[in-house]
């Protein structure tokens, strides 16, 4: 059984300018000790599928159907005191986009780390202080920081401590939305190491979510691909990387900036996605996509098996 099966999910945020179906219909599953890497454009629905999981979708935000099948439990399905109690921290923890500001300033980091250890595994303030200052280790950061305010740390470091306070239960599966975007690249690759030992030693499953396909390809084991509210391709890492079949796939990985190689002129995305209150009635990437034709502008393709263990979305290996 897989550690996480998130089927046919939809959420919807219900503002007074109309329905933006962020998340429409996305399906994954993730096993134990497997990292899945979900890159995709601004606002194609990547932290709102990261919300859905912990079931923490902020108003006017809502779940509106599907399964969230996590360690056997559907996560959609809990009241608020059964998440807190028994998901949340334990299972799945999350390193939210740009947390570190989020860092309460009144407290200290040793304090804020220690809480939840005192709250959900029972240990003393010293004992919990004690483990808050090996998260700090792990991190890098020296366990003097336990005393420090967060406004006595740089941004590097306020993102380090999130990602130990993510770390602290231990919990089965992480995800981390954008964890290393605010940090220089010693610290990055730091953090990305750091993951890969929890990874490979007490195997964590991870959600990275990056806008970087360079960290995710240091990462991942499984890559998918969000456009516009939809997974349009997901793949092995291998797969996706070497052999990407989605037009929108190629166009995001030929828009990498290459240090060697050939110097072919950086390409771009022409145009812009689709406003999510109402979507293209066929593939919602239709309007940009090379390879067009009629029928992607009719009927929505569906997900289809091109080799084992890869998906695509695109009428192009879909048969009407
Ligand atoms: N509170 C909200 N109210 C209304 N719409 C929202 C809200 N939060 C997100 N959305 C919309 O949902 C869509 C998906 O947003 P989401 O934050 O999941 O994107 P993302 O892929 O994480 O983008 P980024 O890479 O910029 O972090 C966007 O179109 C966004 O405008
Ligand atoms: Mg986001």
């Amino acid at each position: 059984m897989p550690l996480l099966e998130v089927r046919d999910l939809k959420t919807y945020f219900f503002t007074l300018a109309g329905v933006v179906k962020a998340v429409d219909g996305v399906s994954f599953t993730l096993d134990h000790g497997e990292v899945l890497g979900l890159a995709g454009e601004s606002g194609s629905g990547k932290s709102t599928i990261a919300y859905s999981i912990m079931n923490l979708v902020p108003p006017p935000g809502k779940i509106v159907s599907g399964s969230i099948i996590l360690d056997g439990v559907d996560v959609a399905k809990l009241s608020e005191s059964e998440l807190r109690s028994k998901i949340r921290w334990r299972k799945v923890s999350m390193v939210f986009q740009g947390a570190m500001n989020a860092l309460t300033p009144v407290y200290t980091i040793g304090y804020q780390i220690a809480e939840p250890l005192i709250q959900h595994l029972g240990m003393t303030k010293r004992e919990a202080m004690e483990r808050a200052a090996e998260l700090l280790e792990m991190v890098g950061l020296h366990r003097s920081m336990l005393n420090r305010y967060p406004h006595e740390l740089s941004g590097g470091q306020k993102q380090r401590v999130v990602i130990a306070m993510a770390l602290a239960l231990e919990p089965p599966l992480v995800i981390a939305d954008e964890p290393t975007t605010a940090l220089d690249v010693v610290v990055q690759a730091q953090i990305l190491n750091l993951l890969k030992k929890l990874k490979r030693e007490k195997n964590m499953s991870i959600i990275l979510i990056s806008h970087d396909l360079s960290v995710i390809a240091e990462l991942a084991d499984k890559v998918g691909i969000m456009y516009a509210g939809k997974l349009v391709e997901i793949g092995t890492a291998e797969q996706i990387f070497n052999n990407p079949q989605h037009p929108y796939t190629r166009l995001l990985l030929k828009s990498i900036p290459r240090l060697r190689g050939p110097v072919d002129k950086l390409e771009y995305i022409p145009g812009t996605p689709p406003d999510l209150r109402r979507p293209p009635p066929g593939c919602r990437f239709y309007p940009r996509c090379p390879m067009r034709m009629d029928v992607c502008n009719e009927e929505e393709p569906p997900i289809i098996e091109v080799e084992k263990g890869h998906y695509v979305a695109c009428w192009l290996h879909a048969k009407r």
